[in-house]
């Protein structure tokens, strides 16, 4: 999945080892013209000065893989996502060459570099609380005497349970990430890391032929007793202890994950692996590709669904993000500025992919100017619907989008943040949530119907459906109220008048999942991209729009015309 909302990155914080030269003058020189602020540190310092909270932030490091796990220590805790360039040797980690360092950079930009989560552990026991990506080590102390004992018995329990006696060189407990550096040398399973939430625990050259490495989920209390001295490393040394018998370490997965951006420019897992490593199975670069994989739709419509359900789903942290800041708020101005925000926000993720993957396509978005294009195909885009709601801090607001063929929608988008649900169809399609198909209900009669209304000036069809139905909500976004009438959660919906982009999403799916949308007469809607009129639009399930044409005809003052 692309890392769409990386488009709306506004600034780089670049984190460089002492072995590299300061990027700073060669990223501002790319950085030029594109509206993104620079800053450069050395390891040595740390990021306070430079970070800036709210901004749109894209962690840099240069270097090698141990300036990729200080970038981590840095950039992970502010939720920051994290790029690395090698400018080191051996390197899993920083998968980007020098000589690619602008062309990746624009790649993040276009939203067109993915995001993966990487687990992080934590540990803790006297002396040590610390969260670390890679590993945990708990060894013997090294005798003082080259001839005496030099192996240590741990017990260890996970969740309480019992595990055994670690009887050797001791164990590590290492992420996934972690499982290609000291887990690995000691015959450990490799992982491939990215999206990978578990944990294993690693014996160290144990004495006992029968003891395997264990693997354990990320929420796995780990608890580690030394039977004797001991020394704890977490990360190899960035953090270290001292055991004894009376210690106890606990480790379990950090409740926060690393974000690790990767672009096409990178070296792939498995080919860094098999050319640092001489991983057996495979010539380091073998470039075989895997049935069906990367096998985009070739169809327009469908590769439109793929992108909007990307772009829609890029825009959800930073309006997550943003609409919890409203909720802190207490001055309407201020609320109206970060709504401003949310707005731009949401609409630069969506206009940028669609103008990276469909450059000659046309968007119409509440949000910005009218984009000409060369093809039949319009993008119709409001990247916020149900700015009062989202104003007031209610969770009730989405994110549209539309392709229109024509003049005529043919796919639509509708992702709604604060839930995480995501609707769409193609017309002729069905329509689903994520990838279960929805359909509309099948009542027929008012009194056993619940409907919803969205702009209703005077409140008349509020008045005047309320008694006669099980109640009509306001929602306050009309391409969820379609949504709701597509999946279920309604049997019809009202809305006075409507712009192309509230709508143009949202009754793709109503259709598909078998709503009939007309205006008040029973005339079916005009989809209209062009006219500078407001529409009204009357959805139903179908079956029940009979009695709802039945009911406006015979109170005809009802939503009086204009
Ligand atoms: C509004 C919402 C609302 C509808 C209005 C729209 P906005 O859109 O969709 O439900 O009744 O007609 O203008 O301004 O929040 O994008
Ligand atoms: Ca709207
Ligand atoms: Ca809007």
């Amino acid at each position: 999945m692309y890392g769409r909302r990386l488009a709306t990155t506004d600034r780089i914080i670049a984190l460089y080892s002492p072995d590299a030269e300061d990027p700073a003058e060669r990223l501002r020189s790319w950085a030029d013209g594109r509206d993104i602020e620079v800053a450069s540190v050395g390891l040595d310092e740390s990021i306070e000065s430079v970070y800036r909270d709210g901004a749109s932030t894209l962690g840099l490091t240069v270097g090698g893989d141990g300036t990729f796990l200080e970038g981590i220590q840095r950039f992970t805790p502010r939720g920051v996502p994290q790029l690395g360039v090698n400018a080191g040797t051996l390197a899993f980690l920083a998968r980007v060459e020098m000589e690619n360092l602008e062309e990746a950079l624009s790649e993040v930009l276009d939203g067109r570099a993915t995001i993966g989560s990487r687990q992080m552990l934590h540990a803790e026991t006297d002396g040590v609380d610390r969260t670390g990506i890679n590993d945990v080590m708990i060894e013997p102390v090294p005798p003082e005497n080259a001839f005496d004992r030099k192996i240590t018995r741990l017990d260890v329990f996970a969740d309480g349970e019992y595990v055994g006696e670690y009887d050797g060189s001791g164990l590590a407990v290492a992420t996934p990430t972690g499982s290609t550096g000291i887990s690995l040398s000691a015959n450990g399973p490799i992982h491939l890391p990215t999206d990978n939430h578990s944990l294993q625990i690693v014996p160290l050259h144990t004495h006992r032929l029968g003891a395997r490495p264990l693997v354990v989920s990320a929420n796995t209390e780990i608890e580690v007793v030394p039977r004797e001295e001991a020394t704890l490393l977490v990360d190899g040394g960035r953090a270290q202890a001292q055991l004894d018998s009376d210690s106890v370490v606990r480790i379990t997965g950090a409740s926060q994950r690393a974000q690790v951006v990767r672009t096409s420019y990178d070296r792939q897992f498995m080919a860094a692996l098999a050319g640092s490593l001489g991983w057996g199975l495979r010539e380091a670069e073998t470039d075989r590709v895997a049935p069906g994989s990367d096998a985009e739709p070739t169809d327009t419509v469908e590769r439109a669904r793929q992108v909007a359900r990307e772009a829609a789903e890029g825009t959800g942290d930073p309006l997550r993000e943003l609409h919890g800041r409203v909720e802190d708020i207490t001055y309407k101005t201020d609320k109206s500025d970060i709504v401003t925000e949310a707005d731009q926000r949401a609409n630069r993720i969506i206009t940028t992919a669609i103008e990276s993957e469909f450059p000659d396509h046309a968007i119409l978005s509440e949000e910005s100017e009218f984009r000409e294009g060369s093809s039949e195909y319009t993008w119709v885009v409001d990247p916020l619907d149900g700015t009062g709601n989202f104003a007031h801090g209610n969770p009730q607001y989405s994110v549209s989008i539309a392709l229109v063929e024509s003049g005529d929608p043919v796919m639509g988008v509708v992702y709604v943040p604060e839930t995480d649900k995501l609707y769409h169809a193609v017309a002729g399609g069905d329509a689903y949530e994520r990838d279960t198909r929805i359909t509309t209900t099948d009542h027929d009669r008012l009194d056993e119907s619940m409907l919803l209304s969205g702009w209703d000036p005077d409140g008349e069809f509020l008045t005047h459906f309320y008694r006669e139905t099980q109640g009509v909500r306001a929602l306050g976004s009309a391409a969820l109220s379609l949504c709701y009438l597509a999946s279920g959660g309604a049997d019809g919906t009202w809305e006075y008048g409507t712009q192309p982009w509230d709508v143009a999403a949202g009754m793709v799916i109503a259709r598909a999942a078998g709503a009939r949308l007309t205006d008040r007469h029973g005339n079916p809607f005009e989809f209209d991209l062009e006219g500078d009129d407001r529409a009204e639009l009357l959805g139903s399930n179908g079956p029940l729009h009979p009695a709802l044409l039945d009911h406006l005809q015979k109170n005809e003052t009802i939503l009086g015309e204009e």
